[in-house]
């Protein structure tokens, strides 16, 4: 994370310098876009993954949309939603921003009373679970859903021969989303599911839960945890020998999180996962980018970095189209039924449900010239978040 960090320091240097010079212009012809992100604490990985890859969105195309500044002012919530809110509220009372940028599922929910009441159209980045956007009408996801991805999984396990599950979930609501819906669809395939084991958020030791379910013999082991937390999984697996046990690991696309991936060795070689990105998605665009990322902060691109490339392109595209007007029904009006091509693949927001609608791959981890990667073998395209798809029905 150093190199990361070196280069956190530099984007907020940038910040500042940015703001000194919009300072000097009329307020109209500057738009600003507060961003809250989890910079430090539990889930600091990811605040910086999202700035370092907004950084680059913005270096690539420039700092003026519909003939206006952009400016971008970053704040750190410390992965603790009450700072969340009042990070908000300053950056709308105070700083005026006509945009903000949400990001783990916590602070999206301490600050959606601020985006519906004072009507601040609003890009979720990286929040995994569905209700999120359901808080404010101004809410638009360019993130993920951790349902999107779990069911997915689910079907495929069973497909493949998977009868008898343990699930290892972080302890808060993605976790509990990834739970719910992969229970929902292994089950209804005729699979069940042997025990539910709940690992703390914060620094956690996954050895107890791994022995627990080690003693279970379960054919498969469905495990959630959040970006900044594959590594240390990843190691505490292999210690435990599980790696060698014959159990199949499975999960969403954040236990091969390609932060971490290079760092695990042989402990992830065969995992299978329904991911949204990887870093080895076969593209011309996602060459560049992952490339560019790299050059940046030393890392891989991950797939929580994508969420906010994309959502700072979706603050630009929808700003072209109302041609420079901030007013909250009309940006997120131009957010609604967007279509592009991501990174990760094509990708548009939802016009009913406001979420995003994806690709899900599946992805086999398999080392390419020594490192491990998720590969993607099999794809479901323009995936949207089944439990909304569930209530609309
Ligand atoms: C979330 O905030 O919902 C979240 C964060 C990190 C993840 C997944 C979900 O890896």
């Amino acid at each position: 994370m150093d190199g990361m960090r070196a280069f956190a320091a530099c984007l907020a240097v940038a910040v500042i310098v940015g703001a000194q010079g919009a300072a000097a212009q009329s307020a109209d012809s500057t738009i600003k876009i507060g961003l809250v992100m989890p910079m430090t604490g539990t889930v600091g990985a990811a605040g910086q993954e999202v700035t370092a890859a907004i950084k680059l969105y913005v270096a690539k195309y420039g700092d003026t949309v519909a003939g206006k500044k952009i400016e971008v002012i970053i704040r750190d919530d410390g992965s603790v939603p009450d700072v969340a809110k009042r990070l908000a509220q300053d950056f709308v009372v105070n700083d005026k921003v006509a945009i903000l940028g949400a990001g783990t599922t916590p602070s999206a929910m301490a600050m959606a009373p601020i985006s519906a009441e004072a009507k601040i159209p609003t890009v979720v980045m990286i929040s995994g679970t569905s209700v999120v956007t359901e808080r404010s009408p101004y809410y638009v996801r360019t993130s993920f859903t951790l349902g999107q991805q779990s069911g997915i999984i689910a079907d495929w396990a069973v497909k493949n021969g998977s009868k008898k599950a343990v699930v290892i979930l972080s302890d808060w609501a993605p976790g509990a989303e990834a739970g719910k819906v992969f229970e929902a669809n292994f089950t209804k395939g005729g699979g069940q599911i042997l025990d539910t084991l709940k690992v703390p958020l914060a620094n956690p030791d996954f050895s107890p839960f791994l022995q627990r379910a080690h003693d279970l013999a379960p054919d498969t082991l469905f495990v959630f945890v959040p970006a900044g937390q594959a590594g240390t999984f990843a190691r505490q697996f292999a210690e435990r020998g599980l790696d060698k046990s014959g159990i199949k690991l499975i999960g969403p696309g954040d236990i091969v999180d390609d932060d971490d991936l290079p760092t695990t060795g042989d402990a992830l070689v065969g995992v299978v996962t329904a991911g949204i990105y990887s870093a080895a998605h076969p593209t011309a665009l996602n060459k560049t980018y992952a490339a560019a990322y790299k050059k940046a902060t030393g890392h891989r691109a991950n797939f929580i970095s994508v969420g906010g490339y994309d959502g700072i392109g979706l603050v630009y595209q929808a700003l072209k189209e109302t041609n420079g007007n901030t007013d909250a029904d009309a940006v997120v009006g131009a957010m609604k039924g967007m279509k592009w091509e991501s990174p990760r693949g094509p990708i548009a927001i939802d016009p009913r449900s406001r979420d995003i609608v994806q690709n899900v791959y599946i992805r086999k981890v398999q080392k390419v010239e020594g490192e491990p990667w998720a590969i993607e073998f099999e794809t479901f395209p323009a995936v949207k978040d089944p439990l909304k798809e569930a209530e609309a029905r």
